[in-house]
């Protein structure tokens, strides 16, 4: 009991957490000041941010000062002060932006300042999320540490936290929040954490930020003795990227004229991705309209972009990657050989990539519980972050489902002898998988609400020592009875366990109202049964998210199924665990693949391919239109792809010359497939591996384009165990990604791998493996052929060499990239993607009578795609 602080009707007003969004200036800024103490306010005397106590945020820590030595008058006033987090391993910080979906710059600061006096600076980690941001480590006690992250919260809820790593106590010294435009700083997946942010050629060497950045990003000034800086006084116009002009009227070119402008670092791993910003202006009017300043960028040594690059005068111009860059270890800028004036660099920025894989718990289950632990002042010290993740942190009282797919619910909830007062929280009905629920020995009064008999899956509810009044309602009642339900109302003098109760003082109701509701009940209670027995099949998947929801419509029972495949009039296609049939729904055309009743193996991948469907919206991947599960009959329908699988096209001896694939048609069909397995490895998040890469899985539409079918060996990436999964060998001979084979470690490479076997077969038209008694593999005998120097027998001879000889031999590049024995060697999809479009630009350059290249301008941005070395082919 002495655990927990009673609050009985303490409101902690949720609007506290909730930041408004400035009109003015400042607009979206949350800047808090940690330690301030509550209700402090002040406004920076250099920047003009107004900074707020970080009390509200937080409900554990201790503020402090730091140690007077420290405190200087150069020194922000926001490392005056920290938080410190001496009890439990993790502590955190909830904030709600006012808005959703936005992308923040989130930064966290730290200056020990021997702020306890002990002269030692701490380490510890910080999470964003559950997912760790970075590390914390301090050089001395006026070390300034910096973590910047530019992110796009998931929840509606951000928590920042700090883990005791055993290397002394957590603290803190600010926390800001800065809203960010979506359409800056782009990434595919992932966050950017920033590297290194330089204004370069600094007149004053003083760090610039808000109010000259509006975004308050933070540059840091930099130079270099074999750099001549340059200066204007005038001002210099901002692209999207809104450089301040301060940062931009300054920059840098080599002392020699002939001299490049390089950065270049060792590079410590190579598993980290960077994102490069460079920014340019021209500073020297005389060149305005000559173009005198010609550069060209490179990137770990290769050029960036073919064009020289040139700049307009005061004009910002911005230089990013469209992509993350691998293995980045150095850049440069050089002057073209006719260029008069040497290469100039205003700024620059460098972020690394960082993927937040965990899944937070649901946000209606999050909302329920904030509301719960508010309203009701539960002040419980590990009620802090995310309700159900990390695991090891979840909060006391709770327990969550978790599983690979959807975020964690709360299927546990323990609030006994927690002090609550005053009705049973309402909130308790929006925890809709409640599994669990004990609030016995609190002081909650009023009746036992009937939305606790909404609760469809509650099988304990423990309400005992309380001071409820009037009836449990019948419904809870009657599943205790038929042993659906432990309930417990003990304790409560004033609780009735009847449905006669209610009734006795109010003899005038109508002898046939009470008919009615106890006809009501009745159908009520046999509903509940239904569900609880429906469930116990397993059929869990279907009450999660919102796309189960809408897919809930697509419902379609078993008459139904019957009379959309006209009584399985005609099949197209059959499986292991089940067929395909045609059908209409109402005037298009769809396909219906039903499983057989007695695959459990079957039911599995249904299970799975359901919930995967519902995940995954790509122009390249079949649609699901509905589903099917109406007692032993289970189905999946989706749209109709008129011109069946590619494997008939390819290797259909009965096909007539006119029905063969041309070359470009293949190439189109290629780099679809492609970009939907592309955008299951990087657009989905967590990432989902397809396992099963095959022609018989890629469908064709009756315009010909590709989507991918068949998502039952599909694996999601979990989330602990790094970039591979361990798993039971499945997929299917001739495409299995020998490495998966031989160290059962999965990852996306398998697919790509698989990807290559199917391209190598487009080109050549011939199975995987050979039906002959030796049985060669596709690869074995195209890399023979290699080897011989006879490219053009490789190609399928009912092509009639219709096709670029340049473009395929591209994409056989692309393709023994991808089939790499070690898929460390193999290609990303995405680098894939980019090398079958040239090799389809090839090809249609060929087709294209009187084509004109148009040359592109020079934009305010330009993409950047490194492509990874090829293994070398004879040529
Ligand atoms: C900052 O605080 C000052 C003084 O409290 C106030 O006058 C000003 O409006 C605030 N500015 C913003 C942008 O909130
Ligand atoms: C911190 O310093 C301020 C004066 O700058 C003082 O008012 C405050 O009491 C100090 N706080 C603590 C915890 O020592
Ligand atoms: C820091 O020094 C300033 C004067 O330079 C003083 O006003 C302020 O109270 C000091 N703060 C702390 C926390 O010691
Ligand atoms: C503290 O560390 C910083 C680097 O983080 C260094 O520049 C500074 O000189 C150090 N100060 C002391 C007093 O050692
Ligand atoms: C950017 O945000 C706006 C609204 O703030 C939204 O309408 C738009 O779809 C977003 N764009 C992207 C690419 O997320
Ligand atoms: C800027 O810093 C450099 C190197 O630390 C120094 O040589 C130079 O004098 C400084 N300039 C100013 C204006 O402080
Ligand atoms: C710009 O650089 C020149 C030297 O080239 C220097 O004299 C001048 O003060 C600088 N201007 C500014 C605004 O710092
Ligand atoms: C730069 O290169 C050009 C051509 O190679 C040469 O004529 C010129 O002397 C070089 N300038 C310097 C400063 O090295
Ligand atoms: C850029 O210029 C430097 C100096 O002239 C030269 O050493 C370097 O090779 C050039 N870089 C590239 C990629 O051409
Ligand atoms: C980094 O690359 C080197 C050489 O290519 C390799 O030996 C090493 O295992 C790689 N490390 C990681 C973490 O991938």
């Amino acid at each position: 009991m002495e655990i927990f602080k009673h609050l009985m009707f303490s409101f902690i007003s949720i609007a506290a957490l909730t930041v408004m969004v400035h009109a003015e200036s400042q607009s979206g800024f949350i800047s808090i000041d940690c330690g301030l103490p509550e209700n402090s306010v002040y406004t920076d005397k250099n920047s003009g941010i107004n900074y707020t106590s970080d009390a509200t945020f937080t409900e554990t820590g201790v503020s402090y000062n730091i140690s007077s030595e420290y405190n200087s008058s150069t020194l922000e006033q926001q490392f005056l002060n920290v938080r410190s987090f001496p009890e439990g391993t993790r502590n955190c910080y909830t904030i709600k932006p006012a808005l959703e979906n936005i992308k923040f710059l989130i930064r966290a600061r730290f200056m020990y300042g021997n702020y306890d006096g002990r002269s030692k600076v701490p380490s510890f980690d910080l999470l964003l999320g559950a997912d760790v941001w970075d590390s914390v480590e301090l050089e001395n006690a006026s070390t300034i540490v910096t973590k910047e992250i530019i992110h796009i919260p998931r929840s509606n809820y951000v928590y920042v936290c700090f883990i005791n790593t055993g290397s002394g106590t957590p603290f803190i010294s600010s926390l800001e929040f800065r809203v960010l435009k979506n359409t800056t700083y782009e990434t595919e997946s992932g966050s950017l954490l920033l590297y290194l942010r330089w204004d370069l050629g600094s007149t004053t060497n003083k760090t610039i930020r808000y109010q000259d950045d509006i975004y308050d990003r933070i540059w840091e000034p930099y130079n270099r003795p074999e750099w001549t800086p340059i200066n204007t006084s005038s001002v210099v116009f901002p692209d999207i990227y809104k450089q301040p002009s301060t940062v931009m009227s300054t920059g840098v070119t080599p002392a020699n004229v002939n001299d490049s402008l390089t950065f270049s670092w060792a590079t410590s791993d190579n598993t980290t991705q960077y994102f490069i910003y460079l920014y340019f202006a021209e500073l020297q009017q005389d060149q305005m309209t000559k173009h005198n300043r010609q550069m060209y960028i490179y990137v770990n040594r290769e050029l960036w972009y073919t064009k020289p690059y040139v700049l307009e005068y005061l004009e910002a111009s911005t230089l990013y990657t469209s992509g993350p860059i691998d293995k980045l270890d150095e850049f440069s800028i050089n002057k073209t050989e006719e260029s008069p004036l040497p290469p100039i660099l205003n700024a620059l920025e460098l972020y690394k990539v960082k993927d937040f894989l965990q899944l937070l718990t649901n946000q209606q289950d999050v909302d329920a519980i904030m509301n719960i632990k508010t309203k009701y002042g539960v002040k419980r010290s590990k009620w802090q972050g995310d309700p159900c993740t990390p695991k090891a942190y979840l909060w006391r009282g709770l327990n969550c489902s978790y599983n690979e797919y959807n975020p964690p619910r709360i299927i546990f909830l323990n609030l006994s002898s927690s002090g609550l007062a005053g009705e049973i929280p309402p909130f308790i009905s929006s925890l809709t998988v409640l599994e669990s629920l004990d609030l016995s020995n609190n002081s909650l009064i009023g009746p036992v609400p009937g939305f606790l008999s909404q609760l469809a899956y509650l099988k304990v509810l423990n309400l005992a020592g309380n001071k409820l009044q009037g009836s449990v309602p019948a419904e809870l009642i009657e599943r205790g009875d038929n042993g659906f339900l432990i309930l417990s109302v003990d304790g409560n003098p004033d609780l009735c366990l009847s449905t006669s109760c209610t009734k006795r003082k109010n003899v005038v109701v109508p002898v046939l109202a009470s008919i009615v509701a106890v006809s009501i009940l009745v159908a009520a209670s046999i509903s509940i049964l239904w569900i609880l027995k429906t469930r116990k099949k397993g059929t869990t998947w279907n009450n999660e998210n919102n796309g189960t929801l809408q897919l809930k419509n697509r419902r379609f029972l078993y008459s139904e199924v019957l009379r959309i495949t006209d009584n399985y009039e005609r099949i197209i296609g059959r499986g292991g665990f089940g067929r395909v049939y045609h059908g209409n729904l109402d005037d298009t055309q769809v396909a219906v693949k039903m499983l057989f009743p007695s695959s459990v193996q079957g039911y599995k991948q249904f299970q799975a391919e359901v919930e995967l469907l519902m995940r995954v919206h790509h122009k390249n991947w079949t649609t699901l239109v509905g589903y099917c599960d109406d007692g032993t009959h289970m189905g999946l329908i989706y749209e109709f792809m008129a011109n069946g699988n590619l494997e008939s096209h390819l290797l259909d001896e009965e096909r007539s010359i006119a029905d063969v694939l041309s070359w470009e048609g293949r190439l189109r069909i290629a780099t679809e497939t492609a970009q939907g397995l592309e955008y299951l490895h990087s657009g989905c998040k967590p990432p989902i591996i397809h396992r099963d890469v095959k022609p018989t899985n890629i469908l064709l539409n009756e315009k010909f384009h590709a989507k991918i079918a068949d998502f039952g060996l599909s694996r999601i990436f979990p989330v602990d165990t790094g970039t591979h999964i361990s798993t039971v060998i499945a997929g299917t001979p001739g495409y299995l990604d020998p490495e998966y084979y031989t160290s059962n470690r999965l990852t996306e490479k398998s697919d790509v791998y698989s990807f290559g076997v199917v391209l190598l077969q487009m080109i050549a038209s011939k199975p995987a493996i050979e039906k002959s008694i030796d049985r060669t593999h596709i690869i074995q005998w195209v890399s023979f052929m290699l080897a011989k120097g006879d490219i053009r027998n490789i190609v399928d001879p009912k092509l009639q060499g219709d096709f670029s000889m340049n473009s395929v031999w591209k994409a056989t590049e692309v393709a023994m990239a991808c089939v790499s024995q070690t898929s460390a060697k193999r290609p990303t999809m995405k680098q894939v993607v980019f090398d079958l479009n040239e090799s389809l630009a090839i090809e249609m350059d060929r087709t294209t009578v009187g084509h004109e290249i148009e040359s592109k301008d020079s934009s305010e941005s330009i993409s950047l795609n490194l492509r990874s070395e090829l293994p070398p082919l004879a040529r």
